[in-house]
């Protein structure tokens, strides 16, 4: 459930008119609903009861400073992949003690970075990482919190640019090489083992893959305890996917009972998660104005304001993302449209073949926009970044201000 609903015939945020939003900041903007984001963090964080757990956002789904303020309120944890997203978390007022640092490629800049700030822990993808992070603490004159992030060589049937368990992907240590990797952990003398991690995927829609690589760990500790090497919690990453057509993901609830169901005979493990999507994507949306119709001769268009740098999703993974009107009319005809943006390439689409009832200056809305969405948003095409407004109940925030064209340039120098 979420807080974007209709009220009458307007399309409201919480208890904000979104065209009234869009009269104020303009379009295309996106906006984000508290209610939406604290209702899905609780689920998650109420399902994990009483067992130790430790609710970890995944940063990169959306990294806005109002965004991350309200998860640091809520007490949450971050799961982060670079120095930039550690120093948003601390800027928003984040607890560094409740961050985990996930991605394959960490800089010694960004690893003495995170251990200054004391952060929970490192999921390490690598041997050559290992080594890294105890020079680094080495230099420090610290012990380093680690955990490896294992590759349980499950299928999470999802799209293959975010399946990430598979043996084939660049992600983790294989099953079978994992002991023999604690084991050198074990000898360097500045790194202190924590964990076991693992993240199989994005948008998944089944609970089994998740079970089976939870189950598949948890044997895997248990050989790790015979070699004397015992750890104190288990990260199972993010991936829950969300319906944005028809997919039927299971309830926050229900996917961590699943888990639990296997974690009450071992109390002592901590649980950590690291949902991104499932929080914020159903949290936010983008809302665009229509500039032309343009009718074809085999199809319509329509021709918004957003573009594929605003929102990158359809066209890179073909997502289909729902289109929405702000308004809705029931006067008007409907027709097919591709709902297309400005930019000079054919996959600059935001969804096709959609039933709408349009008229240039209406306003649109894409759905569950909220989760990769602003985050993988460019500036291709010299097209200024959208604003982002956070709506509570019924005030608005502007989050983050529209680029203006001089942001566009800056760094950049003429050659005389
Ligand atoms: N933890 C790790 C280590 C991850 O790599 C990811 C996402 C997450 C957690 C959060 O996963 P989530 O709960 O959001 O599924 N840009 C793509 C999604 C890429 C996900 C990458 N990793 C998209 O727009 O679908």
């Amino acid at each position: 459930m979420d807080h974007f609903q209709y009220k009458d015939d307007a399309l409201y945020a919480e208890n904000v008119a979104v065209a009234e939003i869009a009269s104020q900041f303009g379009t295309p903007c996106y906006v984000y609903s508290r209610a939406t984001i604290e209702r899905h963090w609780h689920a998650f964080n109420n399902a994990a009861g009483k067992h130790d757990h430790l609710i970890c956002y995944a940063v990169k789904a959306n990294s806005n400073l109002g965004v991350l303020s309200v998860m640091a309120k809520l007490g949450s944890g971050f799961d982060i992949v670079s120095g930039g997203e550690l120093s948003r978390v601390l800027e928003a007022g984040g607890d560094p003690r409740k961050v985990v640092f996930s991605g394959v490629g960490k800089t010694e800049h960004e690893i003495e970075l995170a251990l200054r700030h004391q952060i929970l822990c490192f999921n390490v993808e690598s041997a050559p990482e290992l080594e890294r992070i105890n020079k680094v603490a080495q230099k420090l004159d610290v012990q380093a919190p680690i955990s490896i992030r294992v590759n349980p060589d499950v299928d999470a049937k999802t799209h293959p640019y975010i399946s990430t368990g598979l043996k084939a992907n660049k992600f983790g240590i294989p099953r079978e090489s994992a002991i023999a990797i604690y084991k050198l952990a074990a000898s360097f003398p500045n790194l202190e083992i924590k964990g076991m991690d693992c993240h199989i995927g994005s948008q998944l829609t089944d609970i089994e893959p998740f079970v089976d690589a939870l189950d598949r760990l948890l044997l895997l500790i248990d050989e790790l305890a015979n070699s004397g090497i015992v750890i104190s919690h288990l990260d199972v990453g993010g991936g829950l996917g969300v319906s944005y057509k028809d997919e039927q993901p299971p309830h926050p609830d229900k996917y961590v009972e699943a888990l639990m169901t296997r974690m009450h005979s071992r109390p002592e493990l901590k649980l950590i998660f690291e949902p991104g999507r499932a929080i914020m994507a159903n949290a936010g949306i983008l809302v665009t104005k229509v500039e032309f119709i343009k009718r074809g001769e085999e199809k319509n268009f329509a021709i918004v304001d957003a573009a594929m740098n605003d929102l990158i999703r359809p066209a890179l993974y073909s997502a289909w993302m729902n289109i929405i009107p702000v308004s809705q009319t029931s006067s008007k005809t409907k027709a097919l449209y591709d709902v297309v943006g400005p930019i000079c390439e054919t996959g600059d689409f935001l969804g096709k073949d959609r039933e709408l009832v349009i008229s240039p200056d209406d306003l649109l809305a894409v759905r569950s926009a909220g989760a990769y969405g602003f985050v993988m948003a460019s500036n291709y095409n010299s097209r200024c970044r959208p604003a982002e407004i956070m709506v509570d109940k019924n005030q608005i925030h502007l989050v983050r201000e529209r680029e203006i064209l001089k942001d566009l340039w800056k760094g950049e120098h003429k050659v005389t």
